[in-house]
C-alpha cells in the first residue's frame, strides 16, 4: 500500500515537471493571482526564448567621448515562452497564456575589433503582457484588449507600479493594433521581422 502511495506521488512527480513550461495555461496558476495581478517570471532569462533586441539610440552630442553620437543609450531585449513561438508560427497567433518579457538595459558603446560597440549594461525594468483569451479580469484596470499589463522596475520587482493599461501602456501600442498589439516586426523568430 505504502509502495503504492510513493510510486504515485513520484509518477505526479515526474509529470508535473515534464509539463512545467509546456502547458500555457500554467501561468494562470504561477504568475497571475486570482485577482489579475501579474508576478515578473523568475529566471526566463536563462529558461525563455530570445524574441529580439530594440536598440535605443543615443540622442546625445557629446563630443569628448570617442562614441559620441553613436550606439544605443538603451537595449529593450523581449522574451516569451518557447511554447508561445510554436503556436504563433503554426496559427500566427498569441495563445491564451503567452507571456512577453520586454527587460530594459541601460547601454555603454565601446570601440572593439568588431566596429563601434554597445552593449547592455544595467537592468532597469521589465514590461510584460500576459494574453487572456478569456476576458478573465473583466474589473481590473491591468487588463483588457486581450492582455494583462504591467511594468516592473528594477528597484521593485515584486509589485508592479503600472495602476491603469490605457492610461499608460495603450496609446503607444495603437501602432500595433493590428497585430495584437505587438510589434512584431522585430522578432525574426516568429517570422514577422520586416
Ligand atoms: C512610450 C510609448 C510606450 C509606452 C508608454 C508603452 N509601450 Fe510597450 N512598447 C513600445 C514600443 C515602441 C515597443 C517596441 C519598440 C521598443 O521597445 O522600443 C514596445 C514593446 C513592448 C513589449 C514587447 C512586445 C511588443 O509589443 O513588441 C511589451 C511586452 C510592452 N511593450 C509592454 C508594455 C506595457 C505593459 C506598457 C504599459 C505599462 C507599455 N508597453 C507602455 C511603446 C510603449
Amino acid at each position: 500500500m505504502f509502495t503504492r502511495i510513493i510510486s504515485a506521488v513520484v509518477a505526479l512527480l515526474i509529470f508535473a515537471t515534464a509539463n512545467a513550461g509546456v502547458k500555457l495555461q500554467s501561468t494562470y496558476d504561477s504568475i497571475v493571482d486570482k485577482s489579475g495581478n501579474i508576478s515578473l517570471p523568475e529566471n526566463f532569462r536563462r529558461d525563455w526564448a530570445f524574441l529580439g533586441t530594440w536598440s535605443i539610440a543615443r540622442e546625445d552630442v557629446e563630443t569628448s567621448s570617442a562614441a559620441s553620437g553613436h550606439g544605443a543609450a538603451g537595449l529593450h531585449n523581449v522574451y516569451t515562452q518557447q511554447t508561445t513561438i510554436d503556436h504563433f508560427r503554426e496559427t500566427g497567433k498569441f495563445p491564451d497564456g503567452a507571456v512577453i518579457i520586454k527587460e530594459l538595459l541601460k547601454a555603454e558603446t565601446s570601440s572593439m575589433t568588431t566596429g563601434t560597440v554597445s552593449r547592455g549594461t544595467v537592468v532597469e525594468g521589465w514590461f510584460v503582457m500576459v494574453k487572456d483569451t478569456q476576458g478573465r479580469f473583466p474589473s481590473n484596470p491591468l487588463w483588457g484588449d486581450g492582455w494583462g499589463w504591467s511594468l516592473f522596475n528594477a528597484d521593485q520587482p515584486a509589485s508592479t507600479v503600472t495602476t491603469n493599461y490605457k492610461t499608460e501602456c495603450i496609446g503607444c501600442h495603437i501602432r500595433a493594433r493590428k497585430d495584437d498589439w505587438i510589434y512584431l516586426n522585430g522578432y525574426p523568430v516568429l517570422g514577422t521581422a520586416k
